[in-house]
């Protein structure tokens, strides 16, 4: 008789007669006619472990409880025909305790350990260790490994480094707040936590590593969302002597190789669009491309209109941006009001429905529609008899934004967006400068390092705003996956975008002197990008929210509820860093 110790997965049918030893948690016990039955269940799986009340561990086995860590040996034996568990890929046999050893107890869990359901999610963080035992996370987070483990293996195949920055650095500016380190040695200087390892890969390139790689840990202090964490992982990726076509086809590879080597998916050449074209056509710059729906200018057709909704807009420089529903006509008035109350939500001012119904066409602004404008804009979204459509009036950029929203919210009611399909696409050419959102002001797309288009230095003075960056994203679903670009590499040219952006020669000094010297070294021309791993996981695993994909996120509140951070610290600590609380903090001896 041999005797191993096996994971909790592995028995089949052809070990009946074995003596083995299984180690894992109690994932459930049921007594059943004078039997006992524990499923063990340790990473690989669940066995049936069997306690017959003639052995003389039955009377310890009456106590066990569900999440106890338990040693067991026993006889591997196939279960009696008609208890089999198909279910189960251990489903065919059981295993007959010949010794019970109790490695540790467990508390009763506050949720259930072995099931699936629904959980409050601040319970779930605050007993991470016990959610992350559950079947889905325990997959998500192995998915993860073996993504990143992809990663790794296609970028070293192409000759890539992977260089370790440091944590503690300078502030880097990539257009969210810093977490800061109080230096204790120097009083009142603080270093930054990485908001990405921008400058450090350039320099790597500076530094002549030619193609530099890593799985970046990432800190911003940035509101959350559903795909935002305040630390979250890039695939961080840099090469010198690059064109743009160079760094999309080796993100566009890398891609590719992991849908193929982790979940067996061919991926077909991705979208190319530029970001004039995004805007045009689904009104988003992470367009979702599961799906057509493809939005219209319709301002022609109510160029003489006397509905003031759209008059104003267009006297104003706005936009009148048509969208199809599909099968709209079914809806009534009341989810076209709902409509346009998610509208106003998404920061348009209203919206206009068309109903192409069988018994007519019917629309909230009926009296100010003529036959020819109807058919005008059926014919610029193509709709169909039974569809609707939807008209929203802004200004520019607003309407197609609201009108982008609106067509994601469109294609989720119509089942149009599968969670089954990858649609990545590229989306090129960014206007370089955007109006803040915080401050009002111009500030870069995407960061200052940024090339523009080639000829566009011609504009930085007289139409700044109209200068186009060689700035490319990755969007997949309707998420954006990642950022890259083209980089300045001459010093001066650096300075010059510093300048455009408001910095005097003596803040582009302290801010980033380090860096404008490193580019008067000899910088190779250069570029890269970054592609955010946990929404990459997120959106392979169908999960919704990077939290699922991360094994200790923090929760709405940036809070890690598991550690209770952030907390208070002692008061000697404090001191030592040259603190001072704030009056109405806590102290702590
Ligand atoms: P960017 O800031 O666009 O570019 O970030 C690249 C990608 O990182 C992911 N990401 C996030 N994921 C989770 N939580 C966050 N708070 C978060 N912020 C960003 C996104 C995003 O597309 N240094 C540049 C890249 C470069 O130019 O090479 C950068 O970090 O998926």
């Amino acid at each position: 008789m041999t005797r191993d110790r096996l994971s909790c997965g592995a028995l089949r049918a052809a070990d009946a007669g074995k003596m083995v030893e299984l180690c894992g948690w109690i994932n459930r016990r049921r007594d059943h006619g004078g039997l006992i039955f524990v499923d063990l269940r340790d990473h690989e799986g669940v066995t049936q472990v069997v306690f017959d009340p003639a052995h003389p561990s039955f009377a310890e086995a009456e106590h066990l409880r569900n999440e106890d860590v338990l040693r067991v040996r026993g006889t591997v034996r196939t279960r009696p025909a008609g208890t089999e568990n198909p279910r189960l890929a251990t489903g065919d046999v059981e295993a007959a305790i010949e010794e019970l050893e109790i490695l540790n107890r467990s508390l009763v869990p506050p949720f259930q350990v072995n099931a699936d359901e629904a959980v409050d999610e601040n319970l779930r963080l605050e007993y991470r260790y016990l959610d992350l035992r559950r079947p889905r996370m325990q997959e998500n987070i192995r998915l993860r490994h073996r993504i990143i483990k992809a990663m790794r293996d296609f970028c070293d195949e192409r000759g890539f480094v992977e260089i370790e920055t440091p944590m503690l650095i300078k502030s880097t500016p990539e257009g969210a707040r810093d977490y800061l380190v109080p230096s204790r040695l120097y009083p009142g200087s603080f270093y930054a936590l990485p908001q990405s390892p921008q400058m450090l890969k350039q320099i790597s390139m500076i530094a002549g590593f030619g193609r530099y790689m890593q799985i970046a840990r990432c800190m911003r202090d940035e509101d959350q969302r559903a795909d935002r964490q305040p630390e979250f992982t890039q695939l961080d990726v840099e090469m010198s002597f690059c064109t743009q076509e160079e760094v999309l086809e080796t993100m566009e590879s890398c891609m590719r190789y992991v849908w193929q080597t982790v979940l067996g998916i061919e991926l077909s050449p991705f979208a190319r669009l530029t970001h004039r074209e995004a805007i045009a056509k689904y009104g988003l710059d992470k367009p979702d491309l599961r799906f057509g729906l493809e939005l219209a200018n319709v301002d022609a057709v109510f160029a003489a209109t006397e509905f003031v909704v759209f008059k104003s807009a267009i006297e104003s420089g706005g936009s009148i941006v048509a969208l199809r529903y599909p099968g709209g006509a079914a809806l009534s008035r009341r989810d076209f009001d709902n409509l346009t109350e998610i509208a106003k939500q998404f920061g348009g001012k209203g919206m206009v429905w068309i109903s192409l119904a069988p018994d007519g066409m019917k629309s909230s602004a009926a009296k100010f529609l003529a036959d020819a404008d109807v058919a005008a804009v059926t014919a610029a979204v193509e709709a169909e008899p039974g569809d609707a459509i939807l008209l929203f009036a802004d200004a520019v950029p607003l309407a197609h934004a609201v009108a982008g929203k609106m067509r994601n919210e469109v294609g989720e009611r119509c089942r149009l967006r599968d969670p089954q399909t990858f649609a990545f696409g590229w989306v090129t050419g960014f206007p370089y400068l955007e109006i803040d959102e915080e401050s009002g002001k111009p500030a870069p797309a995407h960061h200052a390092f940024t090339a523009p288009a080639p000829g566009d230095w011609a504009l930085i003075d007289r139409a700044p705003m109209e200068m186009r960056a060689q700035h490319y994203d990755l969007v997949l679903n309707g998420w954006e996956l990642g950022s890259g670009s083209i980089r300045i590499h001459k010093p001066e040219e650096q300075r010059r975008i510093f300048e455009m952006l408001g910095l005097s020669a003596d803040q582009i000094e302290e801010r980033f002197g380090f860096f404008v010297r490193a580019l008067e070294y000899g910088a190779p021309p250069h570029g890269g990008m970054a592609l955010g791993i946990d929404r990459i996981v997120m959106i392979a695993c169908g999960e919704e929210n990077i939290r699922e994909v991360i094994a200790f996120p923090k929760n709405q509140g940036a809070r890690d509820l598991m550690m209770d951070a952030p907390s208070s610290v002692p008061d000697q600590l404090m001191a030592d860093l040259h603190l001072r609380r704030a009056p109405e903090s806590p102290s702590r001896g």
